[in-house]
């Protein structure tokens, strides 16, 4: 498999409720049918042996979600072509029970080692996780893209940092962030770095992940917390990563499987032409065989899977895009696993953000 490159495309294809109370994770009601826990695991449970029962009830809580995608981890926001409208919000809430909010922090923070947060940044995301967590939602709020960190290209306006702080500064960054939100519900989630790969080892990754978790340990001892291996969360890394003894982790893998069906067209990854179409059994079986072998990782580990990332850019043909968002939902579900869709209104979007409205096949097979 080609690895991928994470270099965002400046071009964007497409430019185109009530206020529960949940106690440990445990939700007493759910804004939206479709998404209701017991439907998605169609009863599977995940195991659990390593995590809290709270952890373990909210791993299959997240259920399913969606990507706030190229809103507020382009290096500014607007740079990609799509900003976080309030008015999304309510949009996904009516839908999904969990959004997924990826911030590129580590550029709206100071280049020195403190990697003190620029306040007027933070309060943009504030508003957007509490409108969110206000409609009842899981929210996963992550730190997404920190190009210097995994020795790739810096994107246009992100601005880089002398090496020797780049990997305290985002130690520095969730010391914050766990302070900042440490009030929050217990529906807030961190995800403590997206799609690690690159120059960032395994090695090197087990060493910054765990103090990644100390700096929010000191602050809030029991918040979930999202981590996922290297190869960009891709299953096949699971084994090399290491946890330290924490009852309130889930871990994150990405499909991205069959990747020269889902990036085909991508300007990041011109390895893949298009016109490839989905699904044939062969492609089932890469995508089915990457989840099975996650699923048995879980079992033998007892850290519950959420799946964060998965999805098709609009390169493709539609009918294959459908085909492919069924069968991964299909398999994810089949193992009780949730799931957050990448994205909403961009390149891979399942909303069309110049008519107002779902793109309704892949709703459909997103939901129906
Ligand atoms: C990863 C990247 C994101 C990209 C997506 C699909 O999340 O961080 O920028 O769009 O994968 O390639």
């Amino acid at each position: 498999m080609a690895l991928k490159n994470t270099k965002k495309p400046i071009k964007i294809k497409h430019l185109c409720a009530v206020l529960l109370t949940c106690l440990g994770g445990l939700c007493a009601a759910q804004v939206n049918a479709n998404s209701t826990p017991e439907k998605v695991s169609a009863g599977v449970r995940q195991a659990c042996h390593a995590v809290s029962a709270e952890t373990c009830t909210l791993a299959h809580n997240l259920g399913r979600g969606i990507n706030f995608g190229n809103m507020l981890e382009a290096p500014r926001e607007g740079d990609w072509g799509i900003r976080l409208d309030p008015a999304y919000i309510n949009v996904v809430a009516e839908k999904f029970r969990t959004a997924r909010v990826p911030v590129r922090w580590t550029n709206h923070a100071a280049p020195t080692a403190d990697a003190k947060i620029d306040e007027f940044f933070a309060t943009r995301v504030d508003k957007a996780l509490d409108a969110l967590l206000a409609k009842n939602m899981y929210v996963i709020v992550n730190t997404h893209h920190y190009s210097q960190l995994f020795g790739d290209k810096l994107h246009p306006n992100e601005y880089a940092v002398d090496p020797a702080v780049v990997e305290v500064r985002l130690v520095n960054i969730w010391r914050q962030l766990a302070q900042r939100y440490k009030g929050r519900s217990k529906n807030l989630v961190f995800e403590l770095l997206n799609e690690p790969h690159g120059t960032l080892t395994s090695d090197a990754w087990n060493s910054l992940l765990s103090k990644l978790i100390s700096a929010v340990r000191e602050v809030d001892t029991t918040r979930t917390l999202i981590v996922g291996p290297t190869y960009w969360n891709h299953p096949k890394d699971l084994d090399k990563l290491q946890l330290p003894a924490d009852p309130n982790l889930i871990v994150s893998i990405h499909s991205y499987d069959p990747f020269e069906f889902t990036h085909q067209g991508a300007s990041w990854t011109p390895q893949f032409p298009k016109g490839v179409v989905c699904c044939s059994t062969k492609q089932q079986q890469t995508l089915a065989s990457s989840i099975e072998a996650a699923v048995k990782w879980n079992k033998a580990k007892g850290y519950p899977l959420h799946l964060g990332e998965f999805g098709s850019l609009d390169s493709a043909d539609m009918a294959s895009r459908v085909a492919y968002t069924r069968m991964a939902r299909d398999i994810f579900e089949k193992h009780g696993i949730g799931w957050t869709y990448w994205e909403f209104g961009a390149g891979f979007g399942a909303y069309d953000r110049i008519q107002l409205k779902w793109i309704e096949p892949l709703r459909r097979a997103l939901l129906d």
